[in-house]
């Protein structure tokens, strides 16, 4: 009898990001986040197709695609100095207490492949490059009802930095428009002339 054929457990690879990657990597990026924005307040990123092909061209990014044969299965990305002008990170904060952070801008692996070990392989190699670029520190930002990945975070010993938290109080609400109302029923306007004449009112005979 012939012998059941064991598939051989995939490979994974790292490499950079090329130009041509960029169509590729952004429809990943949408198939991987087009849940997660369902239900998260801020945008996860990435924001426009625009932009991202803007960061592809900017110094101090890297752009990791990894790939099993030549399906893209993770992607990450980082950079060395808060960038971007819509960034809200004050770096003041990391040069006060003497952390040489490594911003995590993206993460995401794709959903065929989570829990396969495809995000741990992207963290070793972020820490890898982090360590070699004498960095101090991964940072990044989460949704707090991101649940899967703030346990993946969590798990792998990162903590809550002082970050703002998103807030919100109901306000009661008037309706902007009136309720309706009812209008007098309809008849003869009642002209000038036909008003009626106040009635005198007779003064009360005097007795005397
Ligand atoms: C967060 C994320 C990058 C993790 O990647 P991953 O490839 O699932 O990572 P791994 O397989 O190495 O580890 C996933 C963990 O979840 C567990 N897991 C089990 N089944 C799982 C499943 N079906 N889906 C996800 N995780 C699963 C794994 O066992 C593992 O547990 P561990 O933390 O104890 O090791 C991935 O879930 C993801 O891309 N999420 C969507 C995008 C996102 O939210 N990115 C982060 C924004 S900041």
């Amino acid at each position: 009898m012939a012998e059941p054929t064991v598939e051989p457990a995939p490979e994974i690879r790292v490499r950079r990001m090329h130009r041509r990657d960029i169509n590729r990597a952004w429809e990943f990026l949408k198939r991987v986040f087009r849940d997660i924005h369902a239900e998260t307040v801020e945008y996860q990123r990435p924001r426009s197709k625009a932009r991202f092909e803007e960061q592809y061209d900017e110094e101090g990014v890297e752009q990791l695609v990894f790939e099993v044969k030549s399906d893209i299965v993770g992607y990450a990305e980082c950079s060395f100095e808060v960038l971007g002008d819509d960034n809200w990170i004050n770096p003041r904060y990391f040069d006060n207490r003497e952390m040489r952070p490594m911003f995590i801008e993206e993460l995401a692996s794709h959903p065929d492949y989570q829990g396969r070990g495809v995000g741990s392989f992207m963290i070793e190699q972020l820490m890898h490059l982090a360590r070699v670029r004498g960095c101090t520190h991964l940072v990044l930002e989460v949704a707090e009802n991101n649940e899967n990945a703030l346990s993946f975070y969590r798990k792998r010993q990162f903590y809550k930095l002082d970050a703002s938290i998103f807030l919100a109080k109901k306000i009661p609400v008037e309706p902007e428009l009136l309720p309706p109302r009812k209008l007098p029923r309809r008849g003869r306007p009642a002209a000038s002339g036909d008003r009626e004449k106040p009635k005198r009112e007779k003064k009360p005979k005097s007795d005397g």
